[in-house]
């Protein structure tokens, strides 16, 4: 099976088991909506990646891990699109969760869809069980404090912000994460391997200001010029658009090298490229400046 294909059946799997019995019809059906159709499934398509690199031995471990972690993803989303985050109405080319259903079923969705992540691994302990608790660890550390989504979010609402531990936290530790817990679930130690998730989330990051920037809503699917619009910094206002390109380069040549030496080296670097690729918006390379600047 593609991996497109394994992670959309194990997230399938996860909402699925996640609206059986009772529940309510309303709070099930966001929860489908937070997920369903995805965005890039960019995290756990590099845990997947990761886990083949290393040898894949425990299949169904690797799909738990990386149905998990993207449906973290989405309830991070959810959670950061209500009105007392960044109240974005769209997200996903569609009305943002609240706006379609309400912010109360905005909050539960989101607190539901953390929950499951946990639950799912949780679930999958049977067969390695060691490997299971490590895998909820690293996701644990890459969600909360001090070190995860949650802490990014929290620098947020601090006078100063510290620039790189606000990006390391927001962006950078679900990548962490996706490294670390895809040579996790193929039973390889993590530590080699988070530079790498380190480094993808950097770049990642850069791309990001780059799209909000350069991209409108049509192209995104989600509010474009949010940096500018909230004030917070980013690599296109610091770097202008040229810089801001070379720097997204330069991480990216870093995140290759720093690729641990394992059985599937090579494919893992052409995954990176390829998907880099795709990052940096049409038309941007060659483009000295954002409009207007
Ligand atoms: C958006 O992440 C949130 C950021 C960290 C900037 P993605 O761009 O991976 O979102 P989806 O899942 O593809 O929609
Ligand atoms: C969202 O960050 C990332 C998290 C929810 C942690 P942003 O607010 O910068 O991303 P978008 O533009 O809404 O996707
Ligand atoms: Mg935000
Ligand atoms: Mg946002």
């Amino acid at each position: 099976m593609r991996v497109a294909e394994r992670i959309d059946a194990a997230v399938t799997r996860a909402i699925t088991a996640g609206q059986g019995g009772k529940a309510p019809g309303k709070l099930a059906a966001a929860l489908e909506y937070a997920v369903t159709p995805g965005g890039a499934r960019i995290r756990p398509t590099i845990l997947t990646s990761v886990a083949m690199a290393c040898g894949d031995d425990c299949p169904a471990l690797t799909d738990a891990a990386g149905a998990a972690l993207e449906v973290i993803h989405c309830a991070s989303l959810v959670h950061d699109d209500l009105p007392c985050f960044d109240d974005a109405d769209m997200r996903r080319g569609k009305p943002a969760l609240h706006v379609a259903y309400s912010e109360p079923l905005a909050v539960l969705a989101g607190d539901s869809l953390i929950i499951m992540g946990f639950q799912i691994l949780a679930r999958a302990a049977a067969e390695q069980p060691s490997r299971a608790v490590q895998l909820i660890d690293i996701l644990a550390t890459r969600t909360g404090m001090p070190f995860g989504i949650c802490a990014g979010q929290g620098w947020e609402s601090e006078a100063q912000i510290d620039l790189s531990a606000y990006h390391q936290a927001k962006t950078g530790a679900l990548f962490i994460a996706a490294t670390q817990m895809g040579a996790v679930a193929a039973g390889q130690d993590p530590e080699p391997w988070g530079e790498l998730g380190a480094r993808i989330g950097e770049a990642f990051q850069v791309a990001d200001d780059l799209r909000d920037a350069l991209c409108d809503e049509a192209t995104l699917g989600k509010p474009a010029g949010q940096d500018d619009l909230h004030g917070r910094p980013n690599a296109v206002a610091v770097l202008g658009v040229a810089g801001a390109i070379q720097r997204f380069d330069d991480i990216l040549a870093g995140a290759i090298s720093s690729i641990p030496a394992c059985p599937g080296e090579a494919a893992l670097a052409q995954m990176v490229r390829a998907y880099a690729d795709k990052l940096v918006p049409a038309g941007a390379r060659g483009r000295p400046t954002v409009p207007g600047e």
